[in-house]
């Protein structure tokens, strides 16, 4: 099948939906680095041409949307011919929205042209929770009715552009581009009981060069097919087990000491007050896979504007579930590619 392209809209304000998925980060690996840097300037002046960003970071956690701006056609909903049988469908993601409607097909145009009939999918007649105005959401995880599968998918990539970007995220299917030399795969992980959700293999966490002394089996999903650690493209912060955020956040603040601290903010304990500093040094944040790859994050990808004086908060929280996930703000600026037959998943930085 030939490759097919969608531009995404830049504004992911994150679906915390546990039907897509993803994530990822950018500035890989370089071997244990101890500290990077984070442009304090540069962070700010986005977050300038950003709508408030406090906002953002409160209500993006855990709220479906991103918007898609793919070549589809929007009908009116009077205007689709729904059966008199018609089926319902109701699905609810992990904040409490949820979306109930018909079930039907419809024929998918991909910018280039192609197009794919008797894709299956849901109108919503009503949709509850912070959808923040997007036009719907796209289901791109492992279970049978997701958008891959639908298109017997062997692949697919996105990469997520800043949060406060102007240009276009772009989500790709079938596309064959070598990965780049600095890219950092992981396995994917198979959970027999939740086949929607990919799982990574992480073996650890690095912070500062150190690696965190978390819990054996923190990252491992159990027999009954509880915990792991998935990579979504709807939940915006990563969330960690509580006792290994609980770990990394202490590390961190150890590597962060010389920082002004400011007060926590939302959902975040971890905050600094980098008033007037044009950039600083942060503890580097390091995911170490299942193979012995290591990914590097950007510190921009976790040391946020939470507004516009310079307050910047760690964008890490813990989480009581054992489930942990990847969030989006983590993936930012890198494409992630699902190699779904070789059960990959690959980061490739700065790929946008
Ligand atoms: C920070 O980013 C700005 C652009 O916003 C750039 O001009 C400056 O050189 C960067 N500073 C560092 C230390 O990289
Ligand atoms: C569908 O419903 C309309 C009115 O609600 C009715 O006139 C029509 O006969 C129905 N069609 C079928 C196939 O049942
Ligand atoms: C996907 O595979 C199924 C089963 O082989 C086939 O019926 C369907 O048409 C395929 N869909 C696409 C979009 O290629």
């Amino acid at each position: 099948m030939a490759p097919h392209t969608l531009s995404l809209l830049t504004f992911f304000s994150s679906l915390a939906l546990f039907p897509l998925v993803l994530v990822s980060s950018r500035s890989l690996s370089t071997p244990s680095s101890r500290t990077c840097i984070l442009n304090v300037t540069a962070s700010l002046h986005q977050a300038k041409y950003s709508s408030s960003v406090t906002d953002q970071s409160e209500t993006s956690i855990d709220s479906p949307t991103s918007s898609a701006l793919f070549t589809l056609n929007l009908h009116p909903r009077d205007s689709l011919v729904v059966h008199n049988s018609s089926c319902l469908y109701e699905v609810s993601y992990g904040d409490g929205s949820y979306t109930v409607g018909d079930f039907i097909k419809e024929t998918l145009t991909f910018d280039g042209g192609d197009t794919v009939e008797g894709v299956a999918l849901g109108c919503g007649h009503s949709n509850e929770g912070l959808f923040i105005g997007a036009g719907g959401l796209l289901g791109l995880g492992g279970g049978a009715l997701s958008l891959p599968s639908q298109l017997n998918a062997s692949s697919f990539s996105y990469c997520l552009v800043d949060r406060d970007s102007n240009s276009a995220s772009t989500l790709e299917f079938n596309s064959d581009d070598s990965p780049s030399q600095d890219s950092v795969s992981a396995p994917m992980v198979k959970n027999r009981q939740m086949d929607t959700f990919y799982y990574l293999g992480i073996t650890g966490i690095t912070v500062g060069g150190e690696t965190l002394e978390v819990p054996e089996n923190a990252f491992k999903i159990d027999n009954d097919g509880n915990g792991g650690v998935i990579i979504d493209s709807g939940t915006a912060v990563t969330r960690l087990e509580s006792a290994v955020y609980e770990l990394l956040r202490r590390e961190f603040r150890k590597g962060a000491s010389h920082l002004a601290t400011a007060e926590g903010v939302a959902i975040f304990d971890t905050c600094y007050d980098l008033r007037g500093q044009s950039s600083v040094a942060v503890p580097a944040v390091e995911l170490e896979f299942a193979g012995g790859k290591t990914l590097q994050l950007p510190a921009k990808n976790f040391m946020i504007p939470v507004d516009l004086e310079g307050t910047f908060c760690f964008a890490f929280a813990g989480t009581a579930s054992s489930l942990s996930i990847i969030g989006n703000v983590q993936q930012q600026g890198t494409r992630v590619r699902f190699d779904l037959v070789n059960s990959l998943v690959t980061f490739e930085p700065n790929k946008c």
